[in-house]
């Protein structure tokens, strides 16, 4: 195998804390029962970890609001308990990459506190003030993005919520206080770092109007409503308008370049990756970001083998054009979208589609990333009573429907529970018994346990059935583990015309696999005896999702069944 670093081969698994498993009984996941679960973890066959932020946090947004970028939240435990952690992990072959908020931080943050204090104080210019609302920039999430403080006098900027204030990244001081915060984890040893929300670190400094004709609120209920075509393809471009001067602005590549340089004065391939989709963050290849995610496949309304096609094509001539190369990233979930076992499901093969999208993203060419629950096939749980609800976004956006726009508070209910991120963010499903073996029993827990634990959606019932969806996780993680094709090869795809199915080689210096996926609930003969780097040649079958009797299998024809998944190694 040629020599790829650890984050090109590894599988990434994301853990939102709050989550995953609580080991103290407060109905709030923490330290001490993430440790728990490690052999869970490492069972299934995964590589690292990504944290989302366990920093204390007043929780406006659930640790995506800092107020101290050195600690850990009480609710998760002691910084101890991080570094038993951190070295349970590592003992187990599990690197861990921590969350880094860059953009803002908590406005109870003490920096944010003194800066707000005065319009003389040393943190005076740690944030962005100005005298009047420059302009109709909203945050995006809880509408005008300008929001005023008696104390100067003064209005402070904010892309996310008013509890999220931006930091003033021109200043040096910032700089310094933020690179000091990613050293003092890097010094304990964690192994890189997913930057939250970097395109929103610099604004357009001539602080242009954006030109749609409403507000957040109204927008987001406009796109609601939208119904044909062409309704909604203007409000996806009203929500590109809206915010269009309000990220990407100049020297966020020499500021990623600086933190490049940061975390290349530590050994061991420390890695950056951003949460963003442009391609341009990665530099040269070699002197910005490591990874930035394939948002674009993720954000498909529906997974179809052409739109994937259109999308490895566009995304891997981009990487190839970078001096030094660029490598992919895949992912389908995370904590801020539907789930993918609820968003890609038809209602009638959710559970086929789910393993086709679980092997697709593990068998593309790149880094694939897990989302917790993931592999148990965990569901979105709309919650409808609004005191229900934690995600302040959707708590802001039912007061706007109900008091503003004036929609039916059931209608509005519905609505929130349904852009709430709550809904994929619900605690981890560990067994069959109450509260899903997230809590003790009796205990409520932070955010309400999805009921379907009892229908087999947890990983004990799953870890004795040998057909479950975790069972299948696992046997795909270990046999993309031993292909070297499906870690280093190239992407090449076949069949490029077909509706139905998707195929393609992943070819290496030793190895060629061909990968087939049937996203359609047909059976298939297919031909691949005419391809070059399979004529002649038999198959020899790695992985399938269907029971096989035979494993090598002539490429002149082979027979795919409904939504099956089949790897073969050529040879
Ligand atoms: C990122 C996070 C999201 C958070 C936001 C503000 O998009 O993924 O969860 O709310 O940034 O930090
Ligand atoms: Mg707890």
């Amino acid at each position: 195998m040629t020599k790829l670093k650890w984050w090109q081969t590894a599988v990434f698994y994301q853990i939102y804390p709050r989550s995953f498993a609580d080991g103290d009984g407060d109905g709030i996941g923490d330290f001490k029962g993430i440790i728990q679960k490690l052999d869970h973890l490492q069972d299934l066959g995964i590589d690292a970890i990504w944290l989302s932020p366990h920093f204390p946090s007043p929780n406006w947004d659930f640790g995506y609001d800092i107020s101290d970028y050195l600690g850990v939240a009480p609710e998760y435990g002691t910084l101890d308990d991080f570094k038993t952690f951190l070295a349970e992990s590592h003992q187990r072959n599990i690197r861990v990459i921590l969350d880094l908020v860059l953009n803002h931080t908590s406005d109870q943050h003490p920096w944010f506190l003194e800066s707000k204090s005065s319009r003389d104080n040393p943190k005076a210019d740690w944030y962005v003030w100005v005298d009047e609302p420059p302009n109709n920039w909203q945050s995006c999430f809880d509408g005008d993005a300008w929001t005023y403080v008696p104390e100067r006098d003064q209005y402070y900027y904010h892309y996310f919520m008013k509890q999220q204030p931006d930091l003033n990244w021109h200043n040096l001081e910032v700089k310094q206080a933020l690179w000091d915060a990613a050293r003092f984890w890097l010094d304990l040893g964690v192994d890189g770092y997913r930057l939250d929300a970097i395109g929103t670190i610099f604004e357009d400094p001539n602080l242009t109007p954006h030109n749609v004709p409403m507000k957040l609120a109204e927008l987001r209920r406009a796109s609601e409503l939208a119904q044909s075509p062409a309704q909604k393809k203007k409000v996806e471009k009203y929500w590109r308008d809206m915010f269009k001067n309000q990220i990407g602005g100049p020297g966020l590549h020499d500021l990623m370049k600086e933190l490049r340089a940061v975390i290349d004065e530590y050994n061991g391939d420390r890695v950056l990756i951003g949460e963003d989709e442009n391609i341009d963050f990665l530099g040269n290849g070699d002197d910005e970001l490591h990874l930035v995610f394939n948002f674009p496949l993720a954000d498909l309304d529906r997974i179809t083998p052409r739109q994937i096609r259109r999308n490895q094509r566009e995304r891997i001539a981009r990487l190839k054009r970078l001096p030094k190369g660029g490598w992919a990233c895949n992912t389908l979930g995370n904590h801020d979208r539907s789930r993918l076992h609820s968003r890609y499901g038809d209602k009638i093969h959710d559970a086929a589609l789910a393993r086709l999208n679980a092997a697709l993203v593990l068998t593309l060419r790149g880094t694939p990333f897990l989302y917790y629950g993931e592999e148990i096939g965990m569901t979105d749980l709309i919650i409808t009573d609004p005191a229900r609800l934690r995600d302040t976004m959707a708590t802001w956006y039912y007061e706007r429907l109900v008091n503003e726009l004036k929609v039916d508070p059931a209608e509005a209910a519905l609505r929130a529970g349904e852009m709430s991120r709550d809904k994929n963010r619900t605690p981890m499903q560990w067994s069959n018994s109450p509260n899903a073996g997230f809590s003790p029993p009796g205990v409520e827990t932070w955010l309400r346990v999805n009921p379907n634990y009892k229908d087999g959606i947890n990983v004990r019932d799953q870890e004795h059935n040998p057909n479950s969806l975790l069972n299948y996780y696992k046997h795909l993680l270990r046999v993309r583990k031993h292909t070297p094709a499906l870690l280093e090869g190239d992407y090449i795809p076949l069949h490029n015309t077909a509706k139905d199915h998707f195929a393609f080689i992943r070819k290496s210096n030793d190895q060629t696999v061909l990968v087939v996926l049937n996203y359609s609930d047909s059976k298939l003969d297919l031909d691949f005896s005419r391809n070059k780097e399979i004529k002649g040649k038999s198959l020899h079958t790695l992985f399938s999702s269907a029971v096989r009797s035979r494993v090598d299998l002539d490429p002149k024809s082979i027979h795919i069944g409904a939504f099956e998944v089949f790897i073969a190694e050529v040879k």
